[in-house]
């Protein structure tokens, strides 16, 4: 067993501890996984916040055997296929107004790369070249490639990589648990967090700042909400200063939060709106950033047989992962499944609100079909705790994910009441026992 798992370097995993004793999921179906030792485990976390339509969905599932028996693949550049306009289409209908266009990518990694291209070169195209600064958040997450490491603000996924790009500054994090601690919902105190924005204006000229991008809540760290009014006061104060505003919403997207988009949840309308997982269910790789017409527009110059944006992968909008696209986006329609997310989130709510209380729980935070329950730290070891939990959750049949001491929840949209109370009283096990 150990020399059959030794040649696959897993992504952000203990490899050592893994490949000690392997975890492994051979099957899937709705809300369950199927281990390869035979148990039903509940998905706690929609895979890595991603099979929002559940597993194995049967609609998704025929269009990805049609298409693979009607186009395979595709040439990205110069050459089209239908159901990458339709998709396009389909996905600017769904969006905020104002999102007219949309560019596909293949994972949020990417779709944030571009994002934060199409915001300079945007600028560059406009005549003002100078503006090539970046903001983006601490314990922000927004992918692993350079541009988002460098944006991003989670010191693991920076540190040990080099300089990354020049030129960018951090607004503070939005996680204030003295104040906010055991908020329902979006919390109360911290909207003038958004000011620092102000200072480091001040700091550079704005007229050098091409973008600011956070994600509207952040997830990868552990759910941390905006306090409320803090995303207007970023939208007034990047507009006042022609800084284009990115929201991250590769969790966000697609019903997490019960609409469409969390800029559509809270209301505020950004220049860009970067988008992966949910898109596609998590089943074929795909993503896509939607964009205002005028960002799009003044690209749309100069002589019409030149490329406009020199930049595409060779998998973008690829037949599979736009037909990919095109079922899950009728799933979540035909199925009411944004409406389920909102129609559970009191019920959500309540549920993760009754561990409150429980050993080492120091915080909880929730909304929409989302939640987080933050531990104390074991001292000298931190995220160990949240660790265990983790392995003794997936012993008691239920996957949750952990980031620091940190546990986060974002269960498949497909969820109901009763599985909803199976999830925590798992979990309420879970943190009894734990050390
Ligand atoms: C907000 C956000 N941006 C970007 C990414 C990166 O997406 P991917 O892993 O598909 O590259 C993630 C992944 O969790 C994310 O949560």
């Amino acid at each position: 067993m150990e020399n059959d798992l030794r040649a696959f370097w897993m992504p952000f995993t203990a490899n050592r501890q893994f490949k000690s004793a392997p975890r492994m999921f051979v099957g899937a179906d709705g809300m369950f996984y199927k281990t390869s030792d035979g148990r039903d485990v509940m998905d706690g976390t929609a895979g890595l916040w991603c099979c929002n339509a559940g597993h194995n969905q049967p609609k998704i599932v025929e269009a990805i055997r049609e298409q693979a028996g009607e186009l395979d693949y595709a040439p990205a550049f110069q050459i089209g296929h239908p159901k990458a306009f339709r998709l396009a289409n389909r996905l600017v209908d769904m969006a905020p107004e104002g999102m007219e266009h949309a560019f596909f990518t293949n994972s949020g990694s990417e779709s944030v790369e571009t994002a934060l291209k199409i915001a300079i070169a945007y600028h560059r195209a406009r005549g003002e070249g100078q503006r090539t600064r970046l903001v983006g958040r601490e314990r922000g997450y927004h992918g692993v490639n350079f541009g988002g490491i460098s944006v991003g603000g989670i010191v693991n996924n920076r540190r040990h990589f080099g300089a990354l790009l020049n030129g960018v500054d951090h607004l503070p994090d939005t996680h204030l648990p003295e104040v906010n601690a055991f908020t329902k919902g979006q919390p109360e105190h911290g909207a003038e967090r958004a000011d620092a924005l102000e200072k480091i204006i001040a700091l550079h000229g704005p007229e050098t700042i091409a973008a600011v991008i956070v994600e509207p809540m952040a997830g990868s760290t552990g759910v941390l909400l905006p306090p409320k009014g803090y995303l207007e006061r970023l939208r007034a104060i990047t507009k006042k200063h022609g800084i284009l505003l990115i929201f991250d919403e590769v969790i966000t997207g697609f019903g997490r939060l019960g609409s469409s988009f969390a800029a559509e949840h809270f209301g505020v309308l950004p220049d860009l709106i970067v988008t992966a997982k949910g898109l596609t269910n998590g089943v074929i790789p795909m993503g896509a950033v939607l964009t205002t017409a005028a960002i799009h527009d003044a690209f749309m110059t100069g002589p019409e047989n030149l490329i406009e944006l020199f930049h595409g992968y060779t998998y973008s909008g690829n037949p599979m992962a736009a037909a990919t696209g095109l079922a899950t986006l009728e799933v979540y329609q035909e199925q009411g499944l944004f409406e389920n997310a909102t129609n559970l989130a009191d019920y959500w709510q309540e549920a993760i609100h009754g561990l409150r209380g429980l050993p080492h729980v120091i915080d909880i935070r929730n909304m929409g079909l989302i939640g987080a329950i933050e531990l104390e730290p074991i001292a000298g070891a931190p995220t160990k705790r949240a660790f265990q939990a983790f392995l003794d959750a997936y012993e008691a049949g239920l996957l949750i994910r952990t980031t620091g001491d940190i546990i986060a929840l974002s269960p498949p949209l497909i969820i109901n009441r009763a599985q909803i109370d199976q999830l925590f009283e798992t979990l309420a096990g879970v943190l009894r026992a734990l050390d």
